[in-house]
């Protein structure tokens, strides 16, 4: 594959937990490539190493050999600072649960890390983005709420804004409808697709089917091993059952 065209790659990436006796390995070898632009999803069994795959290709987690590569750049060989350096400037993150801080109106949890990333004179900037994306994503009337008066939807509607405000190359996602119904996760996977859209990649790990299918590609963990991938193709409305089906079909043959 030409270089140009892969945002994230991992070689022979592994994680031991040496804690345990014996030790617990908990991915083994994955070796993964990660298309600029694509929205892969990460499936399997609860225990089969997802969340801790999608924390060591975003460098929140170290592994214990292996190496990832984000555009190039191998992220083992950066120090903390520069990690969250590239954290803050290059990747976004959403999360089951958004972590918010009570003290602080929906509009400013958003901008806090934005501005924080921003350069002085590209704060008015960063300020402007963050109102647009409010906007874009049906939340700008709940700018100036507690994050206790609003619904879930809303809230992780509200962490993608967060994510993107700082322009990221990649987008990771650990079940960002974990916690949601199917019509507020519907809300969410549609804002998450249009990110898509957009040209951001997108890796996000997820449990529900319904949610996987608006991915471009699914891989399957089982124990730590990549066993399986399957490229979806592009998502549309009109194909998701078909898509669906098609999905549950895969997924029951690994035993899902
Ligand atoms: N600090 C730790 N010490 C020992 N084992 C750990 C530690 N952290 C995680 N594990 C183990 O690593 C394995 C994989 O965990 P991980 O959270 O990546 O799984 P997952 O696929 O995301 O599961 P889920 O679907 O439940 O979120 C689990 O068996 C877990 O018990
Ligand atoms: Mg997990």
């Amino acid at each position: 594959m030409n270089r140009a065209t892969v945002t994230l790659e991992s070689q022979e990436l592994s994680k031991t937990y040496y804690s345990t006796d014996p030790p617990t390995e908990v991915l083994r070898g994955v070796d993964l490539t990660v298309r600029a632009g694509e929205f892969l999803v990460i499936m399997g069994a609860s225990g089969s190493g997802k969340s801790t795959l999608l924390y060591s290709l975003s460098g929140m987690d170290r592994p214990t050999s292996g190496s990832v590569a984000l555009q190039g750049r191998q992220l083992e060989s950066l120090s903390d600072t520069e990690m969250s350096n590239i954290r803050l400037t290059r990747m976004g993150f959403v999360f089951q649960q958004p972590h918010f801080l009570s003290n602080l109106d929906v509009r400013d949890n958003i901008l806090l890390p934005a501005l924080k990333g921003a350069p002085k004179d590209q704060r008015a900037a960063a300020i402007a983005r963050v109102d647009a994306l409010m906007e874009r994503f049906g939340i700008a009337h709940i700018a100036g709420h507690g994050i206790t008066q609003v619904s879930g939807g809303q809230l992780q509607r509200a962490s993608i804004c967060r994510a993107l405000a700082g322009e990221p190359l990649v987008l990771f996602a650990d079940e960002p409808t974990g916690a949601l119904d199917s019509s507020m996760s519907g809300e969410v996977m549609d804002a998450l697709t249009d990110v898509h859209r957009d040209g951001t990649t997108i890796v996000m790990v997820t449990h529900d089917p319904a949610v996987a299918v608006r991915g471009d590609r699914v891989i399957y963990l089982r124990d730590g091993v990549l066993v399986e991938s399957r490229e979806l193709g592009t998502w549309n409305a009109e194909s998701a059952g078909r898509r669906e089906d098609k999905l549950l079909e895969w997924l029951r043959k690994l035993g899902f």
